[in-house]
């Protein structure tokens, strides 16, 4: 008899991170930050003192969360991308008139696992279904829950900052299609003081430094990588003409690292870029949406105007 052996299933983490190493500049999609370290260092980002978009946000959605409910809704299912650690949800959930299925969508699995489960125990009446799907390529979700009125979006954080603006479009794109007839109810940070900027993304205690690390650790631990994490530096600036965060790993000395059987070298102070987070204007993110199909209807944004909340009607 032919026996087969194991089927070989390509890494996705080692094929993003073989292809960024190859290329000049040097790169890799912030996507694969998110194991279940990476998640949870993201989680203590989002309790910095310096960082200011999650408690911005928290503090929006939980002033206004009826207004968002109205937007809404009644029986509406709700798809969040990106979903975490399922916070901010549950400041919607309480608002929400009978929510008609919860579809969490995140690429940690195990995070998303735990927090999934925790909130189908405190919402015992509330359907989640938790979806591991990397949402910056097209998604299938399954078809709306029966009684489901409509599907509406939920994407915080401003997680739309880390694709390109193009990338963003085409985001946009594939949700508007995806939750056509319904809305989105989305995070988006906003261009403000660089310096302000400058120390969310170079906290004091090296939370963020170390959540930029997580991609050389994640290659050791899974791919048997050998980098040495005291050898790159954390480096994040603001960029004011792309408006946008850039964070890096660069090189503190010249240096040989192995990645599944290949050899890369590194010169000194050469980067590996690792994310950008772009920030818009109210004005500009409007743009954005009306250029991906969306129709923008509210927008709700703090005192300081550091964060913004959009609610984008779907095309029909
Ligand atoms: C998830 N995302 C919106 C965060 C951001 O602010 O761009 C990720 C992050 N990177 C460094 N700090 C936080």
């Amino acid at each position: 008899m032919n026996a087969l052996t194991d089927r070989w299933v390509p890494h996705p983490l080692a094929s993003a991170l073989l292809e960024g190493l190859r290329e000049r500049p040097r790169a890799v999609a912030p996507k694969f930050f998110y194991d279940a370290a990476g998640s949870a260092l993201f989680d203590r980002i989002c309790e910095l003192p310096e960082y200011y978009p999650t408690r911005t946000e928290t503090a929006l959605l939980a002033a206004h969360a009826h207004e968002m409910a109205e937007c809404i809704g009644p029986a509406a299912e709700l798809v969040e991308y990106g979903a975490g650690s399922l916070r901010k949800v549950r400041l919607l959930l309480e608002a929400l008139r009978r929510p008609a299925r919860y579809l969490p969508i995140d690429l940690s699995a195990e995070h998303l696992r735990q927090h999934a489960l925790q909130l189908a125990a405190d919402h015992p009446q509330l359907p989640v279904e938790p979806l591991v799907a990397d949402f910056s390529a097209a998604i299938d979700l399954p078809p709306m829950a029966p009684g489901a009125r409509r599907r509406v979006g939920f994407f915080p954080g401003s997680s739309i900052g880390n694709f390109t603006p193009d990338e963003a479009r085409g985001f946009l794109e594939r949700a508007a299609h995806a939750l056509r007839g319904g809305g989105l109810l989305i995070g988006v940070d906003l261009v403000k003081d660089p310096a302000l900027l400058h120390r969310a993304y170079n906290d004091a205690e090296g939370v963020t430094a170390a959540f930029n690390k997580n991609l050389l650790a994640r290659a050791n631990r899974e791919l048997g990588a050998d980098f040495d994490l005291d050898n790159f530096d954390h480096y994040a600036f603001y960029e004011p003409r792309l408006q946008r965060i850039e964070m890096h790993l660069v090189s503190r000395r010249r240096q040989r690292v192995r990645l599944c059987g290949e050899v890369f070298e590194f010169a000194q102070g050469e980067p590996l870029h690792t994310e950008i987070s772009c920030k818009y204007t109210v004005d500009g993110f409007g743009a954005l949406a009306r250029a991906a199909g969306w129709r923008p209807q509210a927008t709700w944004v703090d005192p300081a105007q550091l964060f913004s909340v959009h609610w984008l009607a779907a095309p029909a």
